[in-house]
């Protein structure tokens, strides 16, 4: 008998950028509506630098969920990291209770243009982090290599990180590869987030027939053994592979245009999406701890007690939200949040 309807506990989104300001009031309310929780990145305009900037933040997007009326969904702030932070900054964010601290590598990515160059300069930060407990959250990709081998080749630095910082929880944002995927397995305390946008999309749906910005993000979509080796994963019930959807709002000029941004807007699509990713893999089982537990487990984080359920119902998702266009706009999923 075909399944029409479920209910599971309600997820967390270990990788959202909720932006500021005028973008936040847009964007808030697909995350909030969908997930109990999010790990909101650092990467905004103004970033979230010092001690004092998460505790701003936290209370701007306060702001628009009380205007929106999202009670049940918590914000889990995080500062980025650069060469510019020290351990005392890092023992200042964690008495503010920052879980995380990201690390971009220098020009890797949106707003990551004050992004680390040597890691050698941030060792003794990542030792207080260790001792404080404090999350890392790597942008894994290395700078100025060939775009495809970027996250194959910051495994090294990871490997080194995670040699001299072996009690330093690290998480290995937005996989793409393999290879990646292999080294997450390998090394302890080291976990991984998974986009939905990967789980499905290859190089091919960016560049190889009519170039698709919105398909368009770092680290870009790779080879169609990649995306396999991501789905099985992320399918197969490891805990230490968990959602994140790196859902990555810009206007639609930012996207259509010469020098176009990398970002997915992908928070209004994620959870359908998942539930048909997963349901396809005739893995639905294995949903609800990729989505709701696994990552909470490894954040040292209670469960979220509220549930969401999903039916099967066909819609089309819409051309543009408010000006920025989402994930698979006029594309037809088959379930969707009631
Ligand atoms: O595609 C991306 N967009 N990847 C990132 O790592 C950052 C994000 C953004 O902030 O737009
Ligand atoms: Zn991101």
């Amino acid at each position: 008998m075909e399944l029409k309807e479920f209910s599971m506990r309600i997820g967390d989104d270990f990788h959202c950028h909720l932006r500021r300001g005028d973008m936040l009031g847009k964007v808030l309310p697909f995350t909030a509506s969908m997930f109990g929780r999010a790990v909101v990145m650092p990467n905004t305009e103004p970033p979230i630098l010092d001690r004092f900037d998460p505790h701003l933040y936290y209370k701007e997007i306060h702001q628009y969920k009380r205007n929106q009326s999202y009670s049940g969904f918590s914000p889990i702030m995080t500062i980025q990291i650069n060469e510019s932070t020290s351990p005392s900054m890092i023992e200042g964010a964690s008495l503010e209770g920052v879980a995380a601290g990201k690390v971009y590598p220098i020009g890797v990515t949106t707003n990551s243009a004050n992004g680390v160059r040597d890691f050698g300069k941030i060792s003794e930060v990542f030792k207080r982090m260790q001792e404080t407990g404090m999350l890392l959250l790597l942008h894994g990709e290395k700078p100025d290599t060939f775009c495809l081998h970027r996250e194959k080749e910051f495994l090294n630095t990871l490997l080194k990180i995670n040699k001299e910082f072996p009690e330093l929880k690290i998480v290995l944002e937005h996989i793409t590869t393999r290879v990646a995927v292999w080294a997450v397995k390998e090394l302890k305390n080291v976990a991984a987030t998974i986009t939905a946008h990967h789980l499905l999309l290859t190089l091919d749906d960016v560049v190889g027939d009519l170039l698709s910005p919105h398909n368009f993000c770092k680290p870009i979509a790779k080879s169609p053994k990649d995306r396999l080796a991501l789905l099985e994963v992320a399918t197969s019930g490891n805990p230490k592979f968990f959602f994140g959807s790196d859902s990555a709002p810009h206007l639609k000029e930012r996207k259509e245009c010469s020098s176009g941004c990398a970002g997915i807007f992908s928070a209004p699509v994620a959870v359908p999406l998942l539930v048909e990713i997963f349901e396809k893999a005739d893995r639905l089982d294995k949903l609800e701890n990729f989505v709701s537990t696994f990552g909470a487990v490894f954040y040292d984080l209670p469960l979220n007690k509220d549930k969401i359920t999903l039916v099967k119902k066909d819609w089309i998702v819409p051309e543009s939200y408010d000006g920025i266009v989402p994930f698979l706009s006029g594309k037809k999923l088959s379930w969707q949040v009631k």
